[in-house]
């Protein structure tokens, strides 16, 4: 393919500015589809990264009467192995930074099961991807970006071609989230995740990193080849995708596009 080694285009600014920015695309995109009688599938992430795009839309809702009636959502990614409802769910997260203050409803909002018994693993998946089909695949998504590559759970290893499977979390992934757990081992160990494949299906991707903590890893997604061991790499070459920086995160990449 020859638009493998295309650039991710990138644009340095401020957590801020990165959340009025992407948070008004999508609510021109919810009323533009409004006016048109269509609905709008958002892919969404969860995380530290985009809580200043939710708060955003939130304050959209509030302050600008921005309906999401026509939305569909399709979360990236869950742990397996939480009861329903527990804190440290995604689903939970969901509804505490989003979705109820924005008055979305269960029945708009799919986010993968966290309590999946083994046997059903690949039905459940295989239902989440026919749910995207149904819907007419995913029109903007969000993606956060791991300390080691991964976007949505998907670790190094992942293919090009994955879709939504059972994932094994990496070491370092589970470090991470041992604050919000109470110590690494009670950190799930698995997840259930969109593919790589599933992500590059959607017409426009919105990608987010900020802080120094970020930096390597953004400027080895900038550089590197495509390659399974650093899965955010694949996001080169897709026709509209787009990196939100400041300029702690992108670091000597800042100059370069
Ligand atoms: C988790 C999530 C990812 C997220 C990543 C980065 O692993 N599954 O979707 O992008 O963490 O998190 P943060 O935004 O807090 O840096």
């Amino acid at each position: 393919m020859t638009t493998a080694l295309t650039p991710i285009p990138h644009v340095q600014c401020s957590p801020e500015e990165a959340a009025s920015t992407v948070a008004r695309e999508i609510s021109d995109l919810i009323r533009a589809r409004r006016a048109a009688g269509r609905g709008v599938v958002l892919g969404l992430a969860t995380g530290r990264t985009p809580l200043g795009i939710y708060a955003e839309l939130a304050r959209l809702h509030r302050e600008e009467r921005l309906d999401f009636s026509n939305v569909t959502a399709f979360n990236l990614d869950e742990y397996l192995g939480l009861r329903p409802g527990h804190p440290r769910s995604y689903r939970r997260y969901m509804r505490e930074h989003l979705f109820d203050a924005i008055g979305l409803l269960a029945e708009q909002a799919h986010i993968p099961s966290s309590d999946v018994a083994p046997g059903q693993w690949e039905a459940h998946c295989r239902e989440y991807e026919r749910l995207i089909a149904d819907a007419g695949g995913i029109d903007l998504q969000l993606l956060g970006l791991g300390r080691n590559g991964h976007i949505g759970f998907n670790e190094p290893g992942s293919e090009r071609d994955t879709r939504t499977r059972v994932v094994e979390l990496a070491r370092t992934t589970r470090e991470d989230a041992a604050g919000d757990f109470g110590g690494v081992d009670n950190v799930p160990e698995r997840a259930i995740s969109m593919g790589i494949a599933t992500i590059l299906s959607a017409r426009r991707i919105r990608l987010l990193a900020f802080g120094v903590g970020k930096r390597e890893i953004v400027e080895r997604t900038l550089t590197s080849p495509p390659s399974p061991q650093l899965p955010a790499t694949f996001l080169r070459g897709h026709s509209d995708v787009r990196l939100y920086a400041d300029a702690a995160a992108l670091g000597a990449a800042g100059g370069a596009r």
